[in-house]
């Protein structure tokens, strides 16, 4: 039998990913200042975002999910804030269009701060330093006293976050799409000065059909946040009791929260915590996970069954993707009847080392990992129901391919800004919508 759920119950499991704070008393002080704080998002907020689940879950939504990998305390700005929101809306707006259906946004933003790594330490030149783990941990810069985890920085997340909140419910209370992005699309594509003309012509087209049809379908729609459940002391301080139901505590830090691949151990701390919360929560699954496995994960986070509360997002990798989502789609659904929602995450499974050091992803292989996803559900008669990516409305090079034809020679440092994984640049985000979609819906 489970043993009772408690906000700090999460404490008496292994936590893996979770720096040691030596200073115990400031770690004290400085969740207890959060806990004092008010909430970020409200509960009201959240229960929102879950009856738009339900609605993915009964086939009637579909959800984009996207952001940075990391974000960084230094790139606080309204630039890159309203780059990445306005990213989000246009492919939103185009998978409306074309999926005529209402399209859930959730940004990977306003406290994505922690990241889990597959090392503890970094060697460069010989010298060994904690790993970085986010800005909410530590500093990016090489040295021993930035790579220090620092309590103090959880405070300082808040507020970051708390910022960034405040920009994104502003520029989201605007009800109609900004005109002037289309002239933004094309200076960015004439930046690069390739082959992109049909993709300008669509979008052209796309922007003035929904400039001229104020399709339902096309409204903007609320702006959801999550971020990785990853550092739970912050979590934890986030945690506030739903006035509506006093029982029910819910994570005030985003709508959204999700476990991630290396820390969804059954037994682990994360699972424990997030079990406890009434926000909805995703999942993602590598090839490593075994079906089995997946439905008691899915037992413990979702005892109930409900529609809306879990998304189990999949990142397996393009040539891998075949040989292990049908198996799972069979045995959870099919099987166990299990009521998940199922989202594609091509970017995870996709990474790898170019042949100048730097890590990269191929716009094609992401792009046949989320095709493959969309036929497999097909074939399988579920509901591919969203789309998780990591991006950014900077002109970045990081990830290879797509119309801009970056090669591995264009990964260089100036346009190679990611504190984690690479991202696509807003040309390969909006060109990847473009190509998952079918074409004759137009
Ligand atoms: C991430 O989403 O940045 C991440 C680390 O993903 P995963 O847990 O799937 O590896
Ligand atoms: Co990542």
């Amino acid at each position: 039998m489970t043993s009772k759920w408690k906000p700090d119950s999460w404490q008496n499991k292994s936590a893996s990913q979770i720096p040691t704070y030596v200073d115990k008393k400031k770690t004290n002080i400085v969740k207890n200042k959060i806990l004092s704080y008010p909430p970020l998002i409200l509960a009201h907020e959240i229960k929102s975002l879950k009856k738009q689940l339900k609605k993915v879950c009964n086939r009637k939504a579909f959800i984009i999910h996207g952001g940075d990998c990391a974000e960084s305390f230094s790139e606080l700005t309204l630039n890159t804030i309203q780059n990445n929101f306005t990213l989000l809306l246009q492919m939103s707006l185009i998978l409306g269009l074309v999926h005529k259906k209402p399209i859930v946004q959730i940004g990977r933003i306003a406290g994505q701060f922690a990241k889990p790594r597959s090392s503890e330490f970094e060697i460069l030149n010989n010298k060994s330093l904690y790993s970085y783990r986010g800005d909410i941990i530590n500093k990016y810069k090489f040295d021993k006293n930035s790579r220090k985890p620092d309590p103090l920085r959880m405070e300082k997340a808040y507020f970051h976050s708390a910022a960034t909140l405040n920009l994104l419910r502003a520029l989201s209370e605007k009800s109609t799409f900004p005109k002037k992005q289309l002239s933004i699309f094309d200076q960015n594509f004439l930046k690069f000065n390739l082959e992109h003309e049909l993709i300008i012509k669509k979008i052209h087209y796309i922007f003035e059909y929904l400039n001229v049809n104020k399709n339902k379908f096309c409204k903007l729609g609320k702006f959801y946040i999550s971020h990785e459940a990853l550092l739970l002391p912050y979590e934890e301080a986030m945690l506030k009791l739903d006035d509506s139901n006093v029982e029910d505590y819910y994570d005030s830090s985003a709508h959204l929260l999700w476990i991630g691949e290396r820390t969804r151990d059954i037994n682990g701390a994360h699972v424990e915590f997030m079990r406890g919360i009434s926000n909805p929560i995703a999942i993602k699954c590598s090839s490593k996970i075994l079906p089995e496995e997946l439905v008691k994960l899915i037992d413990v986070l979702n005892p109930k069954n409900e529609t809306g509360r879990l998304i189990v997002i999949t990142r397996f990798g393009y040539n891998k993707i075949e040989e292990f989502l049908p198996n799972l789609i069979r045995k959870i659904e099919q099987i166990e009847g299990r009521n998940v929602i199922w989202c594609c995450d091509p970017m995870h499974g996709n990474t790898f080392t170019a042949s100048n050091g730097y890590k990269t992803r191929n716009f094609i292989q992401v792009l046949s990992e989320a095709k493959r996803f969309f036929e497999i559900h097909k074939n399988e008669g579920s509901y591919a129901g969203g789309i998780h990516l990591e991006m950014t409305g900077k002109h970045v090079t990081e990830c290879i391919g797509g119309k801009m034809n970056i090669s591995e020679k264009n990964l260089k440092t100036d346009c190679y800004k990611t504190l984690c994984d690479p991202r696509f640049n807003s040309y390969q985000a909006l060109e990847f919508v473009l190509q998952l979609i079918d074409q004759s819906s137009y």
